[in-house]
């Protein structure tokens, strides 16, 4: 199972928002995936009514209690968030949460919604995957905010040697506002080789289908059909390098839980 972490210490940058969008294509395109929402918030959660329920992340996060699911391909299955992760405080919860998420099985990939700031959950989250994506945004971004995202995945890849950097994603990307434009163009000179070669942009669809809880081609509107067009080009990206090929949308895969 691929574990990718959705990842910034900074808030309302569209983590969960992506996260939820890479967990429609991917179960779309027939695989089987889990989504754990680590966020006290729970909107992750609610973005996904009515899919496999695998219980809440409270176990995962103070006792270490793996998942073990049986997720069917194409089917989506949750851990959903709980309103006491945010009190949650103790020495274990670092452990806990690594050891857990490196013992889950059950799905084709498991994508992981981070909380906006980096607690011992997060840290743990960082030891248990595979993959770190960390959506940005240009509006009021720090060069200093990335650069503390950057120290703690050096920091967790020392203790977890197979955990990869897909990148910073430009997300809710205003290309209209040159002070964004300019913004884009720091953060390449600054970090050229940790950027994503595509960009999320400020569009009415994602926060639409975020609220219902659907997957942009759900959402019949030129906006929907932009915003689909766009976040399946970020996704081709994606996806190949997860798994180091491509995907064309057309085979379901076998599950490999
Ligand atoms: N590409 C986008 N275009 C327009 N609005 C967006 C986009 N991405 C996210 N938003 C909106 O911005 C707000 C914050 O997005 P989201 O909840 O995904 O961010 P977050 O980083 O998960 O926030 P938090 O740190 O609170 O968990 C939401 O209202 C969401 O609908
Ligand atoms: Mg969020």
């Amino acid at each position: 199972m691929k574990k990718v972490l959705i990842a910034n210490n900074k808030g309302g940058v569209g983590k969960t928002t992506v996260a939820s969008q890479i967990v429609y294509t991917l179960a779309d395109r027939g695989h089987s995936v889990i989504g754990v929402d680590l966020d006290s918030q729970r909107n992750f959660t609610g973005a996904f009514e009515g899919v496999k329920d695998l219980g809440n992340a409270l176990d995962l996060v103070t006792r270490g209690t793996p998942i073990k699911a049986d997720v069917n391909a194409a089917e989506i299955g949750i851990l959903s968030g709980h309103k006491d992760l945010l009190a949650q405080n103790s020495d274990d919860l670092l452990v806990n949460v690594r050891n857990g998420l490196f013992q889950s099985r059950g799905a084709d990939f498991c994508v992981i919604d981070a909380p906006p700031s980096f607690s011992e959950v997060v840290y743990g989250a960082l030891l248990g995957s595979d993959y770190l994506l960390v959506p940005i945004e240009l509006k009021r971004f720090s060069l200093d905010g990335i650069e503390g995202v950057l120290e703690a995945f050096i920091a967790a890849q020392e203790h977890n040697p197979g955990l990869e950097l897909l990148g910073l994603l430009p997300s809710r990307f205003d290309a209209v506002k040159q002070v964004e434009r300019d913004a884009l163009v720091t953060v390449a000179n600054s970090f050229e080789r940790l950027l994503v070669p595509h960009a999320i942009r400020n569009r009415t669809a994602y926060v639409q289908a975020q609220d219902v809880g659907v997957s942009l081609a759900e959402i019949k509107t030129r906006s929907g059909r932009e915003a689909a067009a766009e976040f399946g080009a970020f996704f081709d990206w994606f996806y190949a390098k997860v798994t180091g090929e491509s995907d064309h949308g057309a085979q379901p895969h076998r599950h490999v839980g």
